[in-house]
């Protein structure tokens, strides 16, 4: 499987189906931004339940960066995240007493070149090796810094133990901060000591593609041109942009979905089957869908895109304010709130085939999945009879109540040749558990040093150098269309689906 793995196999939460995942060698654990909200919401509860089922060996430590707390407050601290994030978590007093334990503090700031020393001092040999992972949950203004400040505390070199750094998205704001950013980390750490990190890719159900792919021999001969009319990969939410109006002014929704977590979802619908199922066999495939992108000319971007802001409206019963309104947000903003782009991929599977990927906030559902359009009967049989049948579709939904869907045409019952559409679904997972799960895989694939599902530096610049000919024509725009909080009122979507079977596919629940 992986390397430096070691223990025995032990039945794991991360996907109640009782599957055997493996304990990783002993590891120091460091987190940057210790204290930060990623860190109370996500790390600690997922790394609280590794150590609990075993995914994090016994020896380990947890060692937090921070400054100007006591380590009894960074405690209580992360107990109240826990409190507020992960009650269960909260309520298990016996988890909580294993976890604390493992819990150490490292004090200083990120630009306090002694706080790195005093890292390099408190790493302990655990086992036989110095292991440590780097986890940067910080603003990204910080991840070089902070790999300078390791190398110049002698923590890149693997000699007593592997060494890997962990950063989180967002990778650059552009294709030039996104390759200063790799040069930079790249000259201090070797390119698979870096993971960079996607949640989206830890999904159970993003993960399914993969399998549902090329695990089964009935998809592949469907999975082309001659029979698929075209794929919308979307991820639809009713919230607003809630605390992260800031970053969200400066970073819109090309940015914080498209570029990132929608661009990566379709490498793994579009890529050809790896030669072994190995990190870079698979980011080699994904990488070929990426340069096989049609770029498109400047005149032509209006065409192949759509942008709209959020007005007030209704969502859950509640007033909603529009984005305009929302605290930190300028009146003028033309930030969009939903952007979707058509791309096409120029190979011999996917010539002419339409994807469309959107997203969206305060929509009117919060769902998100990958559909994949069928074409047309070639010819209606029973076509003297009042229902033309519809073309499949088969929709794999990622989020929430993860599972796949298959629409097929059946005889009504009755004595006509009547059809209708039949919805044959395979539900596998519950919502409840999914987001934390990401991170306990990603965070295990980092310690067992499984590569496969972090982007590698060349598929990060790529799909910047896609996006950015459209960022720059959206930098100046003074209009954006709107639509009403808790509706699909888009309109340009219609017209940018208008040549696709079934036209937008606006994802509901209940189907
Ligand atoms: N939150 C999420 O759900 C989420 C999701 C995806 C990606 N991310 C990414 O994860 C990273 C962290 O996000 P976040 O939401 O956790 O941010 P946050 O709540 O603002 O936390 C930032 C952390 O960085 C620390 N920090 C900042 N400057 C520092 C300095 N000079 N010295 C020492 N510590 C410093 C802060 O410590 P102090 O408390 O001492 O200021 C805090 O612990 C960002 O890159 C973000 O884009 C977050």
């Amino acid at each position: 499987m992986t390397e430096e793995t070691g223990g025995a196999g032990v039945e794991s939460n991360l996907s109640n189906s009782g599957q055997d995942y493996e304990t990783a060698a002993p590891c120091n654990i460091v987190i940057f931004g210790a204290t930060g909200d990623l860190t109370k919401r996500k790390l600690m509860p997922a790394l609280m339940r590794m150590l609990h089922c075993g995914l994090i060996h016994r020896d380990s430590r947890i060692l937090g960066v921070l400054r100007n707390r006591s380590e009894a407050e960074w405690h209580e601290m992360i107990r109240a995240g826990l409190h507020e994030y992960s009650p269960q978590l909260d309520m298990d007093e016996e988890k909580w007493r294993e976890f604390l334990p493992h819990l150490k503090m490292v004090d200083g700031g990120l630009d306090d070149d002694t706080m790195y020393q005093r890292l390099a001092d408190a790493l302990e040999t655990l086992g036989d090796k110095k292991n440590a992972m780097f986890y940067c949950a910080i603003p990204p203004e910080w991840y070089n810094r902070v790999a300078q400040g390791l190398f110049k505390a002698g923590l890149v070199s693997e000699e007593d133990g592997y060494r890997r750094l962990v950063i989180e998205k967002p990778f650059g704001s552009n294709l030039a901060t996104a390759s200063a950013l790799n040069k930079e980390l790249q000259a201090v750490f070797k390119e698979n000591q870096i993971y960079r990190i996607d949640h989206y890719l830890g999904k159970e159900s993003v993960q399914n593609l993969l399998v549902y792919r090329f695990a089964n021999s009935i998809m592949e001969p469907l999975w082309n041109r001659n029979y698929i009319d075209h794929i919308q990969i979307s991820v639809s939410e009713t919230i607003g942009i809630e605390y992260r109006a800031k970053y969200y002014e400066n970073s819109g929704a090309l940015r914080d979905m498209i570029q990132s977590h929608l661009m990566q979802v379709m490498t793994l619908v579009a890529m050809e089957p790896p030669v072994e199922f190995t990190a870079d066999a698979v980011r080699d495939e994904k990488m070929k869908v990426l340069r096989a992108l049609r770029r498109f000319d400047p005149d032509q971007i209006a065409v192949h895109t759509v942008s709209a802001q959020y007005a007030s409206g209704m969502v859950g019963g509640e007033r909603v304010a529009a984005y305009v309104a929302e605290e930190d947000v300028s009146p003028d903003s033309s930030t969009e709130t939903f952007a979707a782009m058509r791309f096409y991929i120029d190979n011999w599977r996917w010539q002419g085939v339409p994807f469309i990927l959107w997203t969206g906030k305060r929509m009117k559902a919060k769902v998100s999945e990958v559909m994949i359009r069928f074409r047309k009967p070639p010819f209606n049989l029973f076509d003297s009879h009042a229902s033309v049948p519809a073309a499949n579709a088969l929709v794999f939904r990622l989020q929430p109540e993860p599972g796949v869907v298959l629409r097929v045409n059946a005889k009504k019952p009755g004595l006509t040749t009547d059809n209708e559409e039949m919805v044959m679904r395979a539900m596998y997972a519950s919502d409840t558990s999914e987001a934390a799960d990401a991170y306990e895989i990603l965070m295990h694939d980092v310690l067992t040093g499984d590569g496969t599902l972090f982007s590698r530096s060349d598929e990060i610049e790529e799909s910047w150098s896609i996006v950015e000919p459209v960022l720059e024509a959206w930098k100046d725009r003074v209009f954006i269309e709107r639509y009403r909080a808790g509706t699909w009122d888009v309109a340009a979507m219609d017209e940018l689906t208008k040549d696709c079977v079934g036209g937008w596919h606006k994802p509901t629940l209940h189907e």
